[in-house]
């Protein structure tokens, strides 16, 4: 379970200070989630979840008429995309939570997110509000990992993981709440006509001549083995650490160290009726 006051504070720190590894992760991903975005209209876009910006940079250079809103709930991932962003009138970045973010002066059309909207302890009571504060007939688009067994990132780390006493919730905040499209629908208040488009793509964890240092560096602070080395005692650290630079040496070729990772690419419209 990762919630919004682990990334206030330390999650989101990671994120920060390892931006270009985590846009990195998702450089597969990125051309794709803009594609599914292009076919939509859309000129007051609100980015869910920004974390450093890089969807929000991206569309803003796809549509330099167009005002782009990043809202996250990291005041250091804010700063970073904040710095990211600096000089360009286009774009800005805001402290906040989106669940509960509204602006009556900035009714978005065009709603984004990059893996940004799994977190919310209440998603219908967000999306709700999301559409509530969204322009008459706006689009929503996100992506968001399907099922863990999916994304072989996640089942390489679990041999490195304690086991927990009993089964997780798959719904509770975190990476995969948004697994299951029938759940996902069910979280969407306020939005209809919801399509899934799924996409596989490579988790890059590091590239070039050292690609595997890159890969260590990126899973000491981010992801499941990093929650795992920070919760161990100190003299458990060592076997975890052995145990991932075995993982990432297993899936390193041609010059990558990368790893099978799912996708859905969500879309929706703002319901009929609801034109708060
Ligand atoms: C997996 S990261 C993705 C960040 C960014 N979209 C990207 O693609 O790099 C999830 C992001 O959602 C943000 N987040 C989590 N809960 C949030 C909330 N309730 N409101 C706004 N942002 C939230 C986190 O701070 C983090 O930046």
């Amino acid at each position: 379970m990762t919630q919004a006051s682990d990334w206030q504070g330390g999650v989101g720190r990671a994120w920060a200070e390892e931006w270009q590894r985590t846009d990195r992760t998702f450089a597969q991903l990125t051309p794709a989630l803009l594609a599914a975005i292009a076919a939509q209209p859309g000129a007051t876009v609100l980015d869910i979840g920004c974390g450093a910006g890089e969807l929000s940079l991206a569309l803003a250079a796809a549509r330099p008429q167009a005002h782009v809103r990043g809202v996250d709930v990291s005041a250091d991932l804010v700063a970073a995309a904040q710095r990211r962003a600096a000089g360009l009138g286009q774009v800005r970045f805001e402290l906040g939570d989106a669940g509960a973010w509204a602006d009556p002066a900035y009714r978005p059309d065009l709603l984004v997110s990059r893996h940004g909207v799994m977190f919310f302890a209440d998603p219908p009571a967000a999306f709700r509000n999301l559409a509530a504060a969204a322009a008459p007939d706006a689009r929503l688009v996100f992506s968001c990992f399907r099922h863990p067994a999916e994304n072989g990132w996640a089942s390489a780390m679990a041999g490195l993981v304690p086991k927990p006493a009993s089964p997780p919730d798959p719904h509770a905040p975190g990476p995969f709440a948004f697994a299951d499209p029938d759940h996902v629908r069910a979280m969407l208040a306020g939005w209809q006509d919801v399509t899934f488009q799924p996409h596989d793509f490579h988790y890059i964890a590091g590239e070039g001549d050292d690609a595997q240092d890159q890969a260590l560096a990126l899973f000491r602070r981010i992801g499941p083995a990093a929650s795992a080395l920070r919760q161990a005692a100190e003299a458990a650290r060592p076997g975890i650490e052995q145990g991932l630079r075995a993982v990432i040496a297993a899936h390193h070729r041609d010059g990558q160290v990368s790893f099978p990772a799912a996708a859905w690419i969500v879309t929706a419209t703002k319901a009929l009726g609801d034109h708060g």
